[in-house]
């Protein structure tokens, strides 16, 4: 969602709100905005469009002072413009903030403020927050820090927030609630940011806000108390990747990068993991539970997009490995249609960010249930990392891409690694089998380089089909879930609307559908039902349809049925999605590259969703 940075120290301001809101763009980039304190006044400017546009409207002024907070804004209240973004001013100037989340009584706060004389510039949630911190403030006659109290036990709803007091300049008052704010603490100086990317170029010394907290900084001094203003003791934390991991590293786009990043990112995650003779898999993050997860009657995954995808992979994986009933469930279903949780319930979560507001609820909701909760998230420390009760991270390294790639593999991984360690502790699986796979499992790096050789040639395919306005996306058992992540993958950055489906459902609907235009990706690795999927590809090409096809390494059967086929190497089943998910990314990728888009953030996506 959007992007805070905050700092305060003895350094100039401005430049590290610029840098830290061009390395947050990828969570939120219609509008950006800094206001910066030199000691004597408040400086406030934002900005329709991207970070860049804002920084060009600043060349020219000399804005210097130690103290500042910026934002990039992915739109909730009121449309992307100069006036809805942010940071915020109250009505007399008394207070500026930057928040991230959404207010969700806001309009019952408005008509209150309305009441007592305020009037509103924007249509943000925001406006009325920082007014309502003013009223308080002017109200209770109280300083800037009991007034932040007081308007937050008003709010009902999410928020990160950075709050500057112009009575009070030297010092920034932060707060959270169910949006991540990370505080980085240097000598001197302190730098607030919604995630650690901007941070870790400073100082790998961080603080994790938890919900209900709020931190005063100044310059030399760090204070940390709880809404309810009892101080607490800060818990330093190292951060783990560094500034090279965030950068492009030459290639043109972060998704680029991260769909080559597959082979190392699916080598951390099984670091330490699986033993190098594949004799046994060991994931210490949920060993403390591991009694409750092998006396589970059924296991419930939740998640949204790409990490609801993974979630169905996982489902057969777990069914097919380890005889474990699963459910898999959007994040935002769960929350709200009173499902029915046991206290024998395995809920496991998966979210990339570990943010993502819907899946978050239903990590809550389960919990009140008294289910057993694990994670399966990338950013370490993040909020679902830390509400559940167990988990394991997937160690994909930051993806800054929206459109997941790499973390979605490393996730599979995960699911891979704990299916076939529960089938050892239940005894589903043969040992000999068990050991196979494990050992399958370990080449799978060096099979995704093999399909990344052939960049070019999906680059070419890619040509072929750029303009198509529909795209069909078909696959059956462990490659279902694949043909929904490549169907979306195609949605998110190119525009090209295209659906995936399993194959064997096409003749109940999409069917009608085919015609000389539209192309239909086909996943036909040789499996249990390939003779199944050749008999779908038939009915497509009877119709008329362009078919392209990833297919394992030597097929000659679909070669002459189809347009075009792209060969992976040969692996089982339950790994294929692993290895045949990464030349669609590829696919979608020169797509939207093709089309001109802005791949790395597409148009009304955010890489993190903290919003319902
Ligand atoms: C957003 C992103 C998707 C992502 C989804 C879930 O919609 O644009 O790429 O799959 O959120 O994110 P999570 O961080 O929970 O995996």
């Amino acid at each position: 969602m959007c992007g805070i940075v905050g700092y305060i120290g003895h350094r100039d301001a401005l430049p590290i709100l610029l840098n830290g809101l061009k390395r947050l763009e990828y969570r939120g980039y219609d509008s950006a905005g800094v206001a910066v304190h030199d000691g004597q006044n408040l400086h406030v400017f934002k900005k329709k469009g991207k970070v860049k546009d804002l920084e060009n409207e600043l060349k020219d002024k000399k804005i210097k002072g130690n103290i500042g907070i910026g934002h990039t804004r992915w739109a909730t209240h009121g449309e992307p413009n100069d006036v809805n973004a942010h940071p915020h001013v109250s009505q007399n100037g008394l207070f500026v903030i930057i928040h991230n989340g959404i207010i969700e009584n806001y309009k019952q706060l408005r008509n209150f403020l309305k009441d007592k004389g305020y009037q509103f510039k924007s249509e943000t949630d925001t406006e009325v927050l920082v007014n309502l911190i003013e009223y308080m403030y002017l109200e209770s006659e109280t300083d800037a820090e009991m007034a932040v109290r007081l308007a937050l036990s008003e709010v009902i709803g999410a928020y990160a927030i950075v709050v500057l007091a112009i009575n009070e300049p030297e010092k920034l008052i932060a707060a959270r609630k169910s949006s991540p704010l990370v505080i980085g603490i240097g000598k001197g100086e302190f730098f607030l940011a919604s995630d650690a990317t901007p941070i870790v170029e400073y100082t790998d010394q961080v603080v994790y806000l938890d919900n209900n907290n709020m931190a005063i900084l100044k310059e030399d001094e760090f204070i940390l108390k709880n809404l309810a203003n009892e101080r607490l003791n800060p818990i330093i934390q190292k951060i783990e990747f560094d500034l090279v991991s965030i950068e492009k590293n030459g290639y043109d786009h972060f998704m680029l990068k991260e769909i080559f990043e597959q082979p190392v990112a699916i080598q951390d995650t099984m670091r330490g993991r699986v033993t190098s003779d594949a004799s046994m898999i060991r994931l210490g993050g949920i060993t403390s539970v591991l009694k409750k997860i092998l006396a589970a009657k059924r296991f419930v995954i939740v998640g949204c997009g790409t990490s609801w995808h993974a979630g169905l992979v996982g489902e057969y994986l777990l069914e097919n490995l380890a005889r474990i009933p699963v459910e898999v469930e959007y994040g935002s279903e769960f929350r709200y249609r009173n499902p029915i949780i046991n206290s024998d319930d395995i809920v496991i979560a998966i979210s990339q960010s570990g943010e993502t507001a819907d899946t978050l609820a239903a990590v809550e909701l389960a919990k009140k249930n008294n289910a057993t909760v694990l994670g399966i998230c990338n950013v370490v420390g993040s909020s679902i990392a830390r509400e559940t009760d167990a988990g394991v991270y997937t160690h994909a390294g930051p993806e800054i891409g929206v459109a997941s790639t790499k973390a979605f593999t490393a996730q599979v991984t995960v699911l891979t690694m704990l299916s076939l360690m529960l089938s050892q502790e239940k005894g589903t699986l043969p040992y000999s089998s068990f050991k196979a796979l494990v050992n399958e499992l370990q080449q799978i790096p060096d099979k995704i380089s093999k399909v990344l050789e052939q960049n070019d040639y999906i680059k070419e395919l890619a040509y072929l089909y750029k303009d198509a306005r529909n795209f069909l996306y078909l696959g059956r058992g462990y490659l279902y879930p694949v043909a929904l992540e490549g169907a979306l993958k195609l949605k998110e950055i190119s525009y090209i609307h295209a659906e995936g489906y399993p194959a064997a459902e096409m003749k109940h609907g999409p069917i009608a559908l085919i015609d000389e235009n539209m192309p239909v990706v086909f996943l036909a690795t040789k499996d249990q039902i390939y003779d199944k999927v050749l008999s779908n590809i038939e009915e497509v090409k009877s119709r008329g349809g362009r078919v392209i096809a990833i297919v394992t390494e030597g097929d000659d059967t679909v070669i002459r049925m189809v347009d075009h086929v792209i060969e992976v190497p040969p692996v089982s089943e339950a790994l294929a999605p692993l290895v045949t998910v990464v030349p669609l990314q590829l696919l979608a990728y020169y797509a939207a590259v093709l089309r001109g888009n802005n791949v790395d953030q597409p148009r009304n996506l955010a890489k993190s969703v903290t919003v319902e």
